[in-house]
C-alpha cells in the first residue's frame, strides 16, 4: 500500500510539477524580483552601477546610492525616473541630465520651469531640490526641498546612474 502511495505521489510530481507544490522546494519564487520592474528592463547589474557612480564628476563619485535611493521617497509619488515611464503629477525625469527644463514633451509645465531657459546639470538640480520655489518662483512642484546638502549629493549620484545619464567622454 505505502509504496503505491508513494508511487502516485512521484508520478504527480514528475508529471504536474508547478501544480503541487511540495514537489519542488524552490517555485513560487520568493519575491526577489522588484515588483515595478518592467519586464523588458535591460538588466543593470550593481556592478554597472557602482561603475557609473565611479565616473561622476566630485563630489557626485562618492555619493551614497542607497541613501539617494531612499531620499527618492521623497519624489517618487509625484516623478517615475525609469526609460519610457509615465509622467504623474510631475513630468518623468528619465534623461533629465541635459534636457532644458519645462521641455518634455506632453508635460505641461509652469510659466517658470518652461521659461527657465537652462539646462538640468547637477548644480541646477542641487539649487532646485535645496528649495524649488525660492529657486523658480511660480513652479508648480509643491516639495518643500531637501536642506541636508549631502542629502542632496546622494539623491543627484543616484538620479545620475538610475536616468540614463552619461558623463562626457
Ligand atoms: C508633489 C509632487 C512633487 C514632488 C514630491 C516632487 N516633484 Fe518634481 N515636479 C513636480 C511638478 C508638478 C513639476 C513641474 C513643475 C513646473 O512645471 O513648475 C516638477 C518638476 C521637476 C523637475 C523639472 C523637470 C523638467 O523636465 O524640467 C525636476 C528635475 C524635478 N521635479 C525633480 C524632483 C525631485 C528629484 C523630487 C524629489 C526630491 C521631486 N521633484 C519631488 C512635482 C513634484
Amino acid at each position: 500500500m505505502r509504496t503505491v502511495k508513494l508511487g502516485v505521489l512521484a508520478a504527480l510530481c514528475l508529471t504536474a510539477p508547478l501544480a503541487i507544490g511540495a514537489c519542488s522546494k524552490d517555485d513560487g519564487g520568493s519575491g526577489e524580483a522588484p515588483a515595478d520592474a518592467p519586464a523588458s528592463a535591460p538588466k543593470v547589474t550593481d556592478a554597472d552601477k557602482a561603475a557609473a557612480l565611479a565616473a561622476l564628476p566630485a563630489p557626485y563619485n562618492t555619493g551614497d546610492l542607497s541613501n539617494g535611493q531612499s531620499k527618492f521617497a521623497f519624489c517618487r509619488s509625484c516623478h517615475t525616473i525609469t526609460e519610457g515611464g509615465p509622467d504623474m503629477t510631475g513630468p518623468n525625469l528619465y534623461g533629465v541630465f541635459g534636457r532644458k527644463a519645462g521641455s518634455k514633451a506632453d508635460y505641461k509645465y509652469s510659466e517658470a520651469v518652461k521659461n527657465a531657459g537652462f539646462t538640468w546639470d547637477a548644480e541646477h538640480l542641487d539649487k532646485w531640490l535645496s528649495s524649488p520655489r525660492e529657486f523658480l518662483p511660480g513652479t508648480k512642484m509643491t516639495f518643500a526641498g531637501i536642506h541636508d546638502a549631502k542629502d542632496r549629493i546622494d539623491l543627484i549620484a543616484y538620479l545620475k546612474v538610475e536616468t540614463g545619464y552619461k558623463p562626457a567622454p
